[in-house]
C-alpha cells in the first residue's frame, strides 16, 4: 500500500527514529512532522500536550496516512491510549519498545530511565517495565536541560559534557547496568551520555525497536508497501527550516541516498 506513514516528534528528536525507519523500511513512504516552534512539550501542562500532539495529528491524517508512529516519549506518554482508541489506523509508540529493549538488555535489573520532566512526572516507563518484568527497580530523572542543548545544534564538546556530566549525577550513585534514552532527543547526545555514565552502563534508545514493532505492525494489519521505487520522504517543521535543515542533514550525514529522498517544507498547525 502506498499510502505514508506518519511521523510525529516535538522537535528533531524523533528524526533519530525517521532515520532507524528508512533503514528498515526501504520502500515506506514518510511523513514527518516536528513541531520544532512549539518544542520542548517536556516542560508542558498535559492539557498543552495533548491539544498540540491532536493537531500534529490532525494535520498528519488530512495526508492519508496509513499508520502514525509517535516518536516523541513525552507525546505517548500523554496520548498513546487516546489516539489509539480514537484513530482508525494503528498507532504505536515509543515508550514500550524503550523498555522492551531495556529488559533484554539487564543483568542487574536495575535500570534507568532519562526524559523530559512531563514523561517522568508521567510514570509512564516504569509502569511499562514492571507491566512486562516485575523484578525490575527502575531509576528515573528528569534532564529538562538536555532538549533545548540539542535543539540549539550543541551535541559534543566540553560545554555538552559539562551539562550531561552535571545531570546525571544523580544516576551514577546508583547501581544501573541499563540506561533508556526515554526522549527522542537524547540518542543525538548519545556518546556525550555514555561518556558521562561510563562503559559499564548500557544505553539504550528505542528506536530500532520501535522500527521493528512498525514493520510488524504494517505486516499485520496488511499495509506493507509491495511497490519496487526507492520511497521520497516529506520533513515538515513549525519552526525555523535552516536549523531544521541543518540538524536534518546533520543526522542524516554518513547516508547521503537517504538525505537526497527526503524534501524540507514548513507546516502551520492551527494555533
Ligand atoms: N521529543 C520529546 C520526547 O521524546 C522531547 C522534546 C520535548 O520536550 O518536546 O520526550
Amino acid at each position: 500500500m502506498e499510502r505514508p506513514i506518519g511521523v510525529i516528534d516535538s522537535g528533531v528528536g524523533g528524526l533519530t527514529v525517521v532515520h532507524e525507519l528508512m533503514r528498515q523500511l526501504p520502500r515506506e513512504k514518510l511523513i514527518y512532522l516536528g513541531d520544532t516552534k512549539r518544542c520542548p512539550y517536556g516542560s508542558r501542562s498535559e492539557q498543552e500536550i495533548k491539544q498540540f500532539t491532536w493537531e500534529m495529528v490532525v494535520y498528519l491524517i488530512k495526508q492519508n496516512i496509513k499508520m502514525l508512529v509517535i516518536a516523541c516519549n513525552t507525546a505517548t506518554a500523554y496520548t498513546l491510549k487516546e489516539l489509539q482508541a480514537e484513530l482508525s489506523i494503528p498507532v504505536i509508540g515509543v515508550i514500550r519498545p524503550g523498555a522492551r529493549t531495556a529488559i533484554k538488555e539487564t543483568n542487574n535489573n536495575e535500570v534507568g530511565i532519562i526524559g523530559t520532566d512531563a514523561t517522568i512526572r508521567s510514570g509512564a516507563y516504569p509502569r511499562a517495565l514492571k507491566g512486562i518484568h516485575a523484578n525490575i527497580i527502575p531509576h528515573s530523572l528528569a534532564c529538562p536541560p538536555f532538549v533545548p542543548m540539542v535543539e540549539a545544534g550543541v551535541h559534543a564538546g566540553p560545554k555538552a559534557d559539562r551539562i550531561v556530566s552535571d545531570t546525571l549525577a544523580p544516576l551514577k550513585k546508583t547501581n544501573i547496568d541499563t540506561l533508556i534514552l526515554g526522549c527522542t532527543h537524547y540518542p543525538l547526545i548519545r556518546d556525550t551520555i555514555q561518556k558521562a555514565m561510563g562503559e559499564a552502563v548500557t544505553v539504550i534508545s528505542s528506536s530500532e525497536e520501535t522500527a521493528r514493532e512498525t514493520s510488524a505492525m504494517l505486516e499485520v494489519h496488511h499495509l506493507l508497501n509491495e511497490g519496487n521505487h526507492t520511497a521520497k520522504h516529506l520533513f515538515y517543521t513549525t519552526g525555523e527550516l535552516e536549523l531544521f535543515t541543518k540538524i536534518t542533514q546533520t543526522i542524516f550525514q554518513d547516508d547521503n541516498q537517504s538525505l537526497q529522498s527526503i524534501t524540507i517544507h514548513q507546516a502551520k498547525l492551527q494555533s
